[in-house]
């Protein structure tokens, strides 16, 4: 297993965690999985460590009937302790499948949906999602939102506070309101553009979360150098993915997201993988 982080400077979790939004559909709001195989990932996964997962409530089935929060809570209510669960408030749909941006106003209801659908009193984290996976929404601000999940905060109904989709100026605005446990972003071996706010994010010893860690569904990241790190470990692309993620800074967290038993056995194994400096130096100039 990988090693710790503290999330928050008090929350011990293990480096490789677990991305929540494969289990209802293979996709964003497309075809359900199965159900069962779901809550199954999700035993094992604490089975094997995993003690991060990372979900939102509308992580759900195009048809609404299978939810993220839901199998989470089925397969393992009551908690194990040290079990930290992550999730994000902001879109908002609409019925004919429409996503928009919600206000300072709607966070309440928001965070409430979590509690009710997770069943916890105060989740370990809320990301502030903002703008879509096409990146930040430069120039926006995040300022009246992030006050509104602050004052949640202050009043025990939220631990930590996260930012998701946000640029270096989107970062400093919240941290003037309130610390920011953790950041999470677009990145992945294929997409190594986010310096500035990875910088900023090891300069304060905030988590760095990477979402579409192997690279989603979208991105190819089997490169020749890839595969060739991939071959000297005798591991596959996707956990040499993950290696280089937890390699490239510790303050990154991953989160790989999967609806399989054994696609969930090889991206947890990668947190044990320990790239050498010849690796780094391949996948550098991959
Ligand atoms: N903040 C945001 O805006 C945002 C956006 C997207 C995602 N997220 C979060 O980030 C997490 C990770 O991202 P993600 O799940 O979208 O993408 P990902 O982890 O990069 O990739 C998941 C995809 O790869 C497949 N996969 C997983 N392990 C594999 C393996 N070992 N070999 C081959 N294929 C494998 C999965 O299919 P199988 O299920 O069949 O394994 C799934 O199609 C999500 O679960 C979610 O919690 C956040």
């Amino acid at each position: 297993m990988s090693e710790h982080f503290h999330l928050g400077g008090d929350l011990p979790i293990n480096r490789l965690g677990f991305g929540a939004m494969r289990l209802p559909t293979n996709s964003f709001h497309g075809p359900a999985r199965d159900p069962e195989t779901g809550r199954a990932v999700l035993r094992r996964a604490v089975e094997l460590g995993v003690n991060h997962i990372d979900t939102a409530a509308f992580y759900t089935s195009g048809d609404g009937t299978v939810r993220a929060n839901s199998l989470i809570r089925e397969a393992l209510y009551p908690y194990p302790a040290g079990l930290v669960i992550a999730t994000k408030v902001g879109p908002v749909f609409t019925p004919d499948g429409g996503v928009g941006a919600s206000h300072a106003a709607d966070l309440r209801s928001l965070v409430e949906e979590n509690l009710d659908t997770l069943g916890v009193d105060r989740p370990d984290l809320v990301y502030l999602r903002i703008g879509g996976v096409e990146g930040p929404p430069h120039g926006e601000s995040v300022a009246a939102r992030f006050a509104a999940l602050a004052a949640m905060r202050d009043e025990g109904l939220i631990r930590h506070l996260g930012l998701s989709n946000v640029d270096a100026d989107h970062l400093a605005e919240a941290r003037a309101i309130a610390p920011v446990a953790a950041v999470q972003n677009h990145f992945h071996a294929a997409k190594r553009d986010d310096t500035e706010v990875l910088a900023a994010c090891e300069e304060s010893g905030i988590a760095y979360v990477p979402y579409f860690p192997l690279g989603g569904g979208i991105s190819d990241l089997s490169g020749e150098r890839m595969s060739k790190v991939a071959a000297r470990h005798g591991a596959t692309v996707p956990q040499i993915a993950l290696a280089w993620l937890l390699a490239r800074s510790p303050v990154v967290l991953a989160i790989p997201g999967t609806g399989s038993l054994s696609h969930l056995d090889e991206n947890t194994a990668a947190g044990s993988i320990v790239l050498t400096d010849e690796d780094l130096a391949d996948l550098t100039a991959e």
